[in-house]
């Protein structure tokens, strides 16, 4: 892709994103490569969790715990599929792109699962004018994702999977033991190559979502991704993320003080999980989910703000509208449980929090 192209997309997938770092680990890797795999297990890791490939810094993708990373590899190196879960904005989607993208180099082949998910999009689905016209054909056949990837031996996507229908899910069981898909329309069956396999993702907390099958869950290993476990941690992936994205939308703005990042993260910290930081007070939780990823779109949209309507620095009513959007979700309640926080905890730190207390209040009035 040329350098013109690559500019005009709003967002680019890891493996472009990534690139030089991909290059780079791959013209360092001495280790062998499983069948399918454009990298070693190991040259993977480094890839997700950071490090050195000859003379290029490789960033780390994944902030955490670096077993589960290996452990998410190992997976891949079986016959098992590999399944992320965890609460909203624990980076399961963008650990299972990072993955695919090192191991196969190509993260688009996507399904996301909706309630409106059907057999055809996990399977194949015809081209009905050529249907018709010719009878069934190899060319007439819309091949799944899922399909594509045991054409080729790579790594499909499934995002979301128990918001799809269980009967639904249940059509992965068959893919994912027999590794074929019949076609009884051509009479025929498409085998898969080796390398295959589907990395799927589920929230834990999300409305509308199915029960995941014994015999479905059995062909998965299951990793469960925490939230970040530490003030430090989080505020380091928010710091990360945040310059990566405004970087890459050009916004032109200085990146937040560390000290915003700080409150920022402190504050969401807090009403997740009910209590102050030194767990001397209990806080009111709000009704949304006020995860990192929250934390994260915070931050970047407060720097838009300070790009296109200040000066270019987030100031803490930058601050305090976005805080306002992610925390009052339900009107009656979430206003109540924010200002109760705002008065019982954020009121008595102290001169470092006061505009910030200041700039909220008068949002939240
Ligand atoms: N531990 C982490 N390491 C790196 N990035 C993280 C981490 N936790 C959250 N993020 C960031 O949060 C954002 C949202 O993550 P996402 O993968 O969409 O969440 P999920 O799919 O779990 O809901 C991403 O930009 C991701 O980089
Ligand atoms: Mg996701």
């Amino acid at each position: 892709m040329g350098v013109d192209q690559k500019q005009a997309v709003l967002r680019l997938p890891a493996e472009q994103l990534y690139a030089r770092e991909l290059e780079a680990l791959g013209a360092a890797d001495r280790d062998s490569r499983p069948a399918g795999w454009r990298l070693s297990p190991k040259a993977v890791l480094t890839f997700l969790t950071g490090g050195k490939a000859g003379g290029v810094a490789i960033t780390p993708k994944y902030i955490g715990n670096k077993r589960l990373v290996e452990m998410a590899i190992a997976t891949l190196l079986t016959d098992r599929a590999l399944m992320l879960i965890g609460e909203p904005g624990t980076a399961k989607s963008w650990l299972s792109e990072n993955l695919t993208a090192a191991i196969h180099g190509d993260s688009s082949k996507v399904i996301q699962g909706t309630a409106g998910t059907s057999e055809e999009h996990i399977r194949y689905s015809w081209n009905y004018a050529m249907l018709l016209a010719q009878g069934p054909s190899d060319q007439a056949i819309i091949k799944s994702p899922i399909y594509r990837a045991m054409e080729t031996g790579g790594l499909a996507r499934f995002e979301e999977i128990s918001r799809c229908a269980s009967e639904v899910q249940d059509a992965l069981i068959s893919i994912l033991s027999e590794k074929t898909i019949s076609i009884p329309e051509l009479g025929r069956e498409l085998s898969a190559v080796r390398g295959f396999s589907i990395i799927a993702t589920a929230n834990t907390r999300d409305r509308g979502v199915n029960e995941m099958s014994a015999a479905l869950k059995r062909r998965f290993n299951m990793i469960v991704l925490p939230s970040p476990s530490n003030v430090e941690t989080e505020v380091e992936i928010v710091r990360k993320r945040v310059g990566e994205i405004a970087a890459s939308y050009e916004l032109k703005a200085a990146p937040p003080e560390e000290e915003f990042v700080r409150q920022v993260v402190t504050i969401f910290r807090e009403l997740r999980s009910g209590a102050t930081l030194d767990g001397k007070e209990k806080v009111k939780a709000p009704s949304g989910v006020i995860s990192t990823a929250e934390a994260i779109s915070l931050l970047t949209g407060s720097m838009a703000l300070a790009a296109s309507f200040g000066d270019g620095e987030i100031r803490e009513e930058d601050l305090a509208a976005g805080l306002q959007g992610a925390i009052v979700k339900d009107e009656e309640k979430d206003r109540i449980a924010w200002k109760e926080y705002l008065e019982n905890v954020m009121k008595k730190r102290g001169s470092a929090w006061r505009n910030l207390y200041q700039a909220c209040s008068e949002m939240n009035a």
